[in-house]
């Protein structure tokens, strides 16, 4: 079986061992996090989050310098993230007037903000104009229309990129394929020439390139390569038909990460080398000037500096079935096991020296039986009050959080150099009742 030790490089980069064998991580003892922060607590490594985010901009960059690198805050947005975005010089893809909002009071430059989206309200779309939102992704028809009018009325001259579904598999699970032909998502193939010539006719948009995001957590760079050249086949064609200027065209996101020993994930090198190769050969081929390359990286960016630390409570040992260890969180702050069957791993924080015997099932404390973070792990002997870590939660955990069993969402640090910063409180039985008027 696997030794605990083995398992820190799924934990941020900033992770070690001390001599009392606890977890380390950015430099701050993860026991005595637990102790002053209480549990469950998510935590962030600052360097490792930003070392991700300078990671994207120098592969990418030093292939294609025409790149912009815009986070998907989606994946983990807190104000302290989005300054720390801003600090690296990063954009920002936003889906809500909610995140719009967030990004907003945390002092963001809206001129670098994407905005993609399938089913923006006149609502958004209204704040978008008056914030000055740098970009909006066009999802459909309706959406071009509804903006439209907003645009004028505001007399406002937003520019769009198109999203278009190429219909590439990318062999990810089905709850976030998102470029397949039977999507909810972009502009399907067949209405993608009649988006182009509509917005093109329009005085109220400026089309300014074509978007394509075809999904998450994808681990094979052959779906971009095919996305792309159906992209770019399709703009060389809508240039010649109605002279349109692919000036900046968006790739989405998707880029993979490990989250077990026995599934890694692609180098961020190599989405790089495969997305900008066949950018550069494919406009050659077409006589495509280069257009602005967008990259959306959400996951990619937070998922490994980002862990949850729980309390192991009861352990119920059922002989020759399974010994379930309970935590004090679960599904409530962390879904994703449930909801994609999602694959993590954990160590006992406080046990980090100590021989791995014996395989138990970590349950979360949520009135649901499908409530387990992670089935049949090796760990060494498990009591209560024990400190479980959990590697990869910084992406999807925290912003899928809900209430259930008026539970409370969890309190969030960023550590570094040895020192942690709440970033968000606890909530409380006060933050429960607050929107609750009955
Ligand atoms: N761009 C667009 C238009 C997106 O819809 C997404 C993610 C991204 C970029 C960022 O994708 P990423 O680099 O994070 O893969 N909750 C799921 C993942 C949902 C992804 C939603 N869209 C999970 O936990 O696996």
């Amino acid at each position: 079986m696997t030794e605990q030790i083995s398992k820190l490089p799924l934990f941020p980069v900033n992770t070690g061992v001390d001599n009392r064998g606890h977890l380390v991580i950015g430099g701050c003892d993860t026991m005595a996090l637990a102790a002053e922060f209480g549990t469950p607590l998510y935590l962030f490594d600052e360097s490792g989050l930003r070392s991700q985010c300078a990671a994207f901009k120098t592969e990418f960059g030093k292939r294609y310098a025409d790149t912009n690198v815009i986070y998907a805050c989606k994946a983990f947005i807190n104000k302290a993230m989005i300054r720390l975005v801003m600090e690296e010089g990063l954009g920002l893809d936003v889906v809500s007037g909610g995140e719009v909002g967030i990004v907003q009071a945390a002092g963001f430059p809206m001129n670098k903000v994407y905005f993609p989206g399938n089913n923006k309200s006149a609502e958004e779309l209204a704040l978008a104009l008056e914030v000055g939102v740098g970009h909006i992704v066009v999802d459909n028809f309706h959406e071009l229309k509804m903006l439209g009018e907003i645009a004028k009325k505001k007399n406002r001259k937003p520019e769009i990129l198109l999203r278009i579904t190429p219909g590439v598999d990318p062999h990810t699970h089905h709850y976030i394929t998102t470029g397949n032909i039977d999507s909810k998502f972009g502009i399907p193939m067949v209405f993608a020439e009649k988006a182009v010539a509509t917005a093109i006719s329009m005085n109220e948009v400026k089309p300014v390139g074509l978007h394509f995001h075809i999904g998450s957590q994808i681990t094979e760079t052959e779906p971009y390569q095919q996305s792309l050249d159906f992209i770019l086949n399709f703009a060389a064609e809508m240039k010649k038909k109605y002279q349109f200027e692919l000036k900046e065209l968006s790739v989405g996101g998707g880029f993979a990460v490990q989250y077990t020993l026995d599934a890694p994930a692609p180098p961020i090198s190599h989405y790089a080398e495969a997305i900008t190769s066949k950018l550069l050969s494919k406009c050659k081929e077409l006589k495509l000037p280069p257009p602005k390359l967008i990259i959306e990286p959400g996951r990619a960016i937070v998922a490994r500096s980002g862990v949850a630390l729980y309390t192991a409570g009861v352990v119920k040992d059922i002989p020759g079935v399974r010994c379930y260890v309970s935590v004090d969180g679960g599904m409530a702050d962390n879904i994703r096991p449930a909801l994609y069957q999602a694959k993590q791993d954990a160590v006992i924080a406080n046990k980090m020296n100590e021989k791995v015997s014996e395989k138990v099932t970590i349950a979360g404390k949520f009135c649901e039986s499908g409530d387990i973070l992670i089935s049949d792990i090796a760990l060494p002997p498990v009591a209560a009050g024990d400190i479980i870590a959990v590697a990869g939660c910084g992406a999807y955990c925290i912003p899928e959080a809900m209430n259930y069993n008026a539970s409370f969402r969890p309190a969030i640090v960023m550590v570094k150099d040895g020192k942690a910063r709440l970033i968000r409180r606890r909530e409380t039985l006060e933050d429960l009742m607050r929107c609750d008027v009955g």
